[in-house]
Formats: C-alpha cells, sequence, structure tokens
C-alpha cells in the first residue's frame, strides 16, 4: 500500500487500520534491511483489566508483523503497568534498569510502557530523568491508538510521550489476541466512579464508561464462533454497569443477554462492588447455569468504622447479610475477597472486626493486602500506621484466612465436577489442569488434546487450596 499523509482517516477505528498498515511497511523495510524477523514480548502487570489490554496491543503487534517471543531480549518489549500499590511501581523500575541491558546490545530494540502507573505524573518525570532510554510512553486513555503511536515511535529519535487525562471514547473493533483460544476476558465497562479513599483506581483510569450491550454481545458471538466457551466480563465495579449509557440496562439484565448465546458455556464476572450487588443479580445467578458459581466480593476491611472512611457505603452487616443470601440462593458458590490491612488509623478493634468476617464468613481465598499509601488519594494525607503492627496483623488475618480457605476448599472433596482443561500441567506433563465452576484449580491425569474441553472430574484428594482428581 501506499500511504501519504493525505490519506489518514479522521474515525476511528479506519485511522488505527491505517497506522497497521503504515507500520508494517515501516517493519518490514527494517526485517530487509536487517535480514531477519522483529520480535516483541509484553510483560503485563497488575489485574485482568491490564491483561485485557495486554492482549490488544499483541492483536496490533501481529497484525503489524511483529513476532512474539518468551523472551524479554526482544526487539519490542512493552511493559503494561499497574500502579495500584507501591511494590508494583518499584517492579517496574528495578526491571527497567535490567532492559537497558538488552538495550546496550540490541540497538534495534525498543521499550514502551503504558497502563496505570503512567497516568501518574511523578513517575513520567522519573522515567524522563532516569530512564531516558525508554522509546514509547502511553496510558490507559489511548491504548487504541497504539498503532499510531508505534509508528510515531518508529519514525522519531527521541521519547514518544501521549498520556490523556481522560476519555470518554470507546474504540470498538481493533485486532485483539487472545492468551488462550478457549476463554476470553470481555471488558463491559472501563474506569471507576467510586473514589474509594485509598484507590488510585478512578485517578488513573478515569470514570465509568459502559460499552454498549450490542458491542459486547457482537464481542461474545465472535468469541464463540472462533472457539471460546469461557467468558469472564471485566469492569472495575460490574455491578453497576450500564447506568450512565443513554438506554440504561442493569449487569443482571446484560448477563441474561449473554447468557442467551449459544454455545457459549460459561460466563464468569469480576469485580463485583457490594454497595451495588443487587437481589436481581442473585436471581439471575440462580437461574442461570452458565453463570460461574464464584462471587469475588471485595470487603477491604469488617470494620463499619473504617469501612464508611474507606467510602464503601456497606457495613459489616450488610457485608454479612449479602454473603447469607448468596449462600441460601447458590449453597456451592465459592465467595472470594480482597482485604486492606493496616489502613491509616486502623486500631486493633478495628482489625478484629476483620478477623471476625473472616472466621463468619469462611472465604474459599483472599487476597490480603498491606496497605500502600498513593498519592493523591485521601487515605495518603491521614496518620500512617506503624509498619511493624501492620505486618503482625497482616500475618494473624493471613492465618485465619488460610484455615478457613482449606477448610472451604475441603468440603468439596469427593464432589464430582465439571472441570475445563486449560493446560498440561506446568510441573508433570502426564497432568492437566483444569477449573471447576467456581474457580477451585484441580490437576489431573490427561493430556492435551482436553485443553478447552469442559470434562467431569472426581476431586479425590484436598491439597489445600487445589485438588488432584480422577477423570470420570
Ligand atoms: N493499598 C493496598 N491495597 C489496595 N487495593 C487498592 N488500593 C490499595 C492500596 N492503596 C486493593 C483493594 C482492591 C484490590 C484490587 O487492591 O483490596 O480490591
Ligand atoms: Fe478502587 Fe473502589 Fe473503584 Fe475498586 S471500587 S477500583 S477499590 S475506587
Amino acid at each position: 500500500m501506499n500511504t501519504t499523509l493525505n490519506q489518514i482517516p479522521e474515525t476511528e477505528p479506519q485511522r488505527q487500520f491505517y497506522y497497521m498498515n503504515l507500520a508494517k511497511e515501516l517493519l518490514s523495510k527494517k526485517e530487509k534491511e536487517l535480514g531477519r524477523k522483529l520480535t516483541f514480548h509484553v510483560t503485563t502487570f497488575g489485574c485482568q483489566m491490564n491483561a485485557r489490554d495486554s492482549e490488544k496491543l499483541v492483536g496490533i503487534l501481529e497484525s503489524i508483523g511483529y513476532e512474539e517471543s518468551d523472551e524479554e531480549d526482544s526487539d519490542f518489549v512493552i511493559y503494561n503497568t499497574c500502579t495500584v500499590r507501591d511494590n508494583a511501581n518499584q517492579k517496574v523500575y528495578g526491571r527497567l534498569g535490567y532492559l537497558n541491558g538488552f538495550k546496550k546490545k540490541n540497538p534495534e530494540m525498543k521499550i514502551a510502557l503504558c497502563g496505570c502507573m503512567m497516568q501518574e505524573e511523578s513517575v513520567i518525570e522519573k522515567i524522563k530523568k532516569s530512564y531516558s532510554f525508554v522509546d514509547l510512553i502511553f496510558g490507559t486513555h489511548n491504548i487504541y491508538k497504539f498503532a499510531e503511536l508505534v509508528c510515531r515511535m518508529l519514525t522519531s529519535k527521541k521519547m514518544v510521550i501521549d498520556v490523556w487525562q481522560s476519555t470518554d471514547k470507546i474504540v470498538e473493533e481493533l485486532p485483539t489476541e487472545r492468551k488462550y483460544a478457549f476463554k476470553s476476558g470481555v471488558n463491559i465497562m472501563f474506569g471507576c466512579n467510586n473514589f474509594c479513599s485509598y484507590c488510585i483506581v478512578p485517578y488513573v483510569r478515569g470514570r465509568e464508561r459502559s460499552r454498549q450491550p450490542k458491542d459486547i454481545i457482537k464481542e461474545i458471538e465472535t468469541l464463540v464462533c472462533d472457539g471460546v466457551v469461557e467468558v469472564m466480563l471485566l469492569g472495575q465495579n460490574v455491578n453497576s454497569y450500564g447506568k450512565n449509557l443513554e438506554e440504561p440496562v442493569t449487569f443482571s439484565e446484560l448477563l441474561e443477554e449473554v447468557c442467551k448465546i449459544e454455545g457459549l458455556q460459561r460466563v464468569r464476572f469480576m469485580t463485583s462492588h457490594p454497595k451495588d450487588l443487587s437481589d436481581d443479580l442473585i436471581r439471575v445467578m440462580k437461574e442461570n447455569k452458565k453463570i460461574c458459581r464464584h462471587m469475588h466480593l471485595p470487603l477491604q476491611s469488617g470494620s463499619s468504622r473504617l469501612l464508611q472512611d474507606m467510602n464503601r457505603h456497606y457495613d459489616k452487616e450488610k457485608y454479612l447479610s449479602l454473603v447469607a443470601k448468596l449462600r441460601e440462593a447458590m449453597p456451592d458458590i465459592a465467595i472470594t475477597t480482597d482485604i486492606i490491612v493496616g489502613y491509616p488509623e486502623e486500631t486493633e478493634e478495628d482489625f478484629l472486626e476483620t478477623m471476625d468476617v473472616a472466621e463468619k464468613v469462611e472465604f474459599n481465598s483472599a487476597f490480603t493486602f498491606i496497605y500502600s499509601p498513593r498519592t493523591g488519594t485521601p487515605a495518603a494525607e491521614k496518620k500512617q500506621i506503624p509498619e511493624e503492627i501492620t505486618k503482625d496483623r497482616f500475618q494473624r488475618l493471613l492465618r485465619v484466612v488460610q484455615e478457613k480457605g482449606q477448610k472451604k476448599t475441603a468440603e468439596m472433596t469427593g464432589n464430582v465436577e465439571e472441570v475445563l482443561v486449560e493446560q498440561v500441567n506446568e510441573h508433570d506433563d502426564t497432568l492437566v489442569t483444569g477449573r471447576c465452576d467456581n474457580n477451585t484449580l484441580v490437576h489431573f491425569k490427561g493430556d492435551a488434546s482436553l485443553i478447552g474441553q469442559i470434562v467431569s472430574v472426581k476431586l479425590t484428594e484436598c491439597k489445600g487450596f487445589y485438588f488432584m482428581g480422577e477423570l470420570v
């Protein structure tokens, strides 16, 4: 294709298809010069949303003509970053130093940084100053422009930086690549409006924007035609899906529509906010066997006083009553959670309330986090808890969640469960690994031909948080 400046389309996604073609030309010229293919590697930090964004990056890179490599000494390395806790940022800085070593050996190497961390001004300043070998920086709002940014990077000698403060745009129909052939994440909304006092997400991901139901359904139908049997509907707070659409739709209405898609066998979703979890959602889950028996319901704290300070809009009793309702409707449902320890001004009494909820609920599993102050959030301005106290509480909580998680998991021993086989076991290739409907992992004898299939497996031996099983 002969691309000249005056042909650049202004509308999306056509504009990005134009740049994909241009990048393809630039790349094949480079490949001819070097006499070899050019490779890329995407490293993802953080949550499922980032993992899905990375699949979009991979889709575009492959359509441009780069070849994926498992190694970080590729010609183009992209770090899709997370900034929800400071240790995520530190990891990126640490690994950048190591990448620079590769770059010194390979003058063709390009390095791009994107994702949540790039939405912070202080981060950009630090990279400009201390990591000037980075070639491209972009944020969370303009990831759809990746092809265009790659063209700018390939034709510029200077660091290209394009970070937007916000957007109301959702660009559909760009190519994506999937990590697994049989399952896929599907964004149903972007951003978050909740402003929990500790959380940086609303600042780096922007205001809540829901995709149109017809676009979501169309994407899932296409995925199913392509062999996908399980989808994970993704959003920071899926329970408030659709509220900002011109014709409002609820999350449970969307779920009912998704369940009608023929050939789709399993539907998961993440993350639910307790304040917006409706009775209607519980009813729809109960009535639709395609919806997996798993609810990830972040607690954050068991102290009603702290929950109020965190701006969570529920209290301990409300949370416990939601759990009771879910279990009453679906006795086999797995409930998992996120908990923060050491939130500013957390007293021993507050912490004991959290322990009490963990004891009472018996989560199947819980992600426990030490509070990490994030600049610009209200909680970061408050008096922080000494580290020794936080660490001690963290260990105490970990003991309870592990003990209860193992107890809850063991209750499934002897069950015959439907298991979606995901991969050959990483440590023993006579075994395959799959997930039960409620997300519990199970390993059993089998080979690669089972991957992507849903099979019946007897859970014979509980190994803490996972099972050994037998195909039945
Ligand atoms: N410090 C520690 N944990 C946090 N989370 C969000 N912000 C912070 C923070 N500043 C946790 C919450 C959330 C999960 C994704 O990360 O528990 O649910
Ligand atoms: Fe952060 Fe709260 Fe939004 Fe979750 S709901 S992303 S914790 S602000």
